[in-house]
């Protein structure tokens, strides 16, 4: 696998002092330690990452999540330098931020090259060049509007500079046109009383298939795969959660519910708690695809079990023929789920935001109707009200 870039010093602009880690101005990190979670035989690649934040001026509270920017694959890098016939020696200008760069940094650091937009198509057109382009008129027609669009979702930068690569382009204004790499958020797994100087991510490694070939999603390749242990440079700051956080009550209940990644936080919230000393009762819903590979933090879990800690409830959707999912396991336990909430318990959901949250919240409406024998209208002013009080709350992406 290709090293990635060591980030230069005109990466991102440093720190002043020991002001607060922003976008503008993040703090690096380095790769202190990872690992894979899913075991040999698992259907997916999600990874414990450990970050060393020493020196960082990096601070979080459970619930919050860090930003990371990743860097382009640096093969994609070469495929794109080869497709503009350039080495990356050339220096451009970056235009959102006037700084001086490589084209093999700008490239790795600061572009998505993910996405081509038109104007990309409306560059290629204008330039001079005895190539066909025959197919640039009709997608740049007005009326191809939704031609246009579907072109520009099946194709990347690279996949145009390919079909268009006797069209000699100027490197600036082709540079000016990508959109900038963003930053991608990743829950704290650890809280700071457990790990100091350290966050604990859990990555879900995202992949998918383009133009025939398989690529990764660019912040959990770089995470998982990319990022050397001790030397890469990792640009971070704090997302804070300014809702999705731990209650002060040391004696109030917390049901989490966190199938995948969404276990992340609750790793952190439960290792705040033990350090904290609370009292009030912890139950976690879980749920992965397969026992055997895929149960994340295993030992930590079993082991608070085994003290009494923790009330766990386990739904592992492909060990049997009919799925099962931590809101069968909610419905399941729903006399209990009820009197936890009628005591005063916060519920927690962290996860997939497109399925899992809009069932889970599904399952605690009927929980509460017929435990609570009110109508739907009533089970759903309940549960505005628990929203209100700030005792069901989300964190799903
Ligand atoms: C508050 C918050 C907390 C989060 N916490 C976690 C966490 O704890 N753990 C975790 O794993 N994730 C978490 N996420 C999700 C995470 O931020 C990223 O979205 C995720 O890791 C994917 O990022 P990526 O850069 O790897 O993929 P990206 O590069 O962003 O790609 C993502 C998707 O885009 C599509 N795509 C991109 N390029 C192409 C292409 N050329 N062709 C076709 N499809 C394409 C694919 O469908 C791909 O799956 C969180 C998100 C938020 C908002
Ligand atoms: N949009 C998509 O199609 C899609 C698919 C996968 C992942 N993702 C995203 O990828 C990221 C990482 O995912 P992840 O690794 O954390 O785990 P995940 O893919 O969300 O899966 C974790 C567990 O949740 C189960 N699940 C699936 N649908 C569910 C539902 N409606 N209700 C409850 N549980 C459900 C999965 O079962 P099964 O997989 O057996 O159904 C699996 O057992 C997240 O951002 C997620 O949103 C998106």
């Amino acid at each position: 696998m290709a090293k990635p870039q060591q980030a230069d010093c005109h990466v991102f602009t440093p720190r002043v002092n020991d002001s607060k880690p922003t976008r503008t101005r993040p703090a690096m990190a380095t790769l202190k330690e990872r690992f894979r979670l899913t075991k040999e035989g698992s259907t997916k690649e999600t990874y414990h990452v450990v970050l060393d934040l020493k020196n960082s001026g990096i601070e979080f509270n459970v619930g919050d999540s860090i930003a990371v920017f990743g860097q382009n694959d640096p093969l994609l890098v070469q495929h794109l330098l080869d497709a503009m016939n350039a080495s990356g020696d050339e220096i451009i200008q970056d235009s959102r931020t006037k700084e001086m760069l490589t084209l093999r940094t700008f490239l790795t650091h600061r572009a998505n090259l993910a996405r081509a937009s038109s104007s990309f198509l409306k560059l290629f057109h204008s330039c001079d060049s005895p190539c066909d382009k025959s197919q640039l008129d009709h997608l740049l027609q007005k009326e191809n509007k939704a031609l246009l669009a579907d072109y520009l979702q099946k194709h990347d930068p690279l996949d145009l500079l390919k079909e268009y690569r006797d069209i000699k382009l100027p490197l600036q204004e082709l540079c000016n046109l990508f959109s900038p790499l963003l930053p991608r958020f990743y829950s704290a797994a650890s809280s700071l009383k457990a790990h100091q100087d350290e966050i604990h991510l859990t990555v879900a490694l995202t992949s998918f298939t383009h133009a025939g070939e398989k690529r990764y999603g660019v912040a959990s390749h770089f995470l998982c795969h990319l990022a050397e242990e001790g030397k890469t440079p990792i640009p971070v700051y704090i997302q804070s959660a300014h809702s999705f956080t731990l209650t002060k009550d040391p004696h109030t209940h917390v049901i989490m519910i966190g199938p995948g990644t969404g276990v992340a936080p609750f790793r952190a919230l439960m290792q705040e708690r033990l350090a904290q000393g609370h009292s009030g009762k912890n139950w976690l819903f879980f749920g992965e695809r397969n026992r055997n590979t895929d149960y994340f933090y295993e030992e930590f879990w079993t082991s608070l079990t085994a003290q009494d800690k923790l009330r766990l409830d386990l739904a592992f959707s492909r060990d049997q023929q009919e799925k099962v999912y931590v809101q069968h396991k909610m419905r399941e336990n729903a006399r209990d789920l009820w009197t936890w909430l009628q005591e005063g318990a916060h519920l927690y959901v962290c996860g997939d935001a497109e399925r899992m949250a809009k069932d889970v919240d599904a399952a605690l409406h009927k929980i509460v109707e017929e435990q609570g024998k009110l109508s739907p209208d009533e089970a759903k002013a309940y549960v505005k009200a628990l929203r209100t009080q700030k005792r069901y709350l989300l964190d799903v992406y």
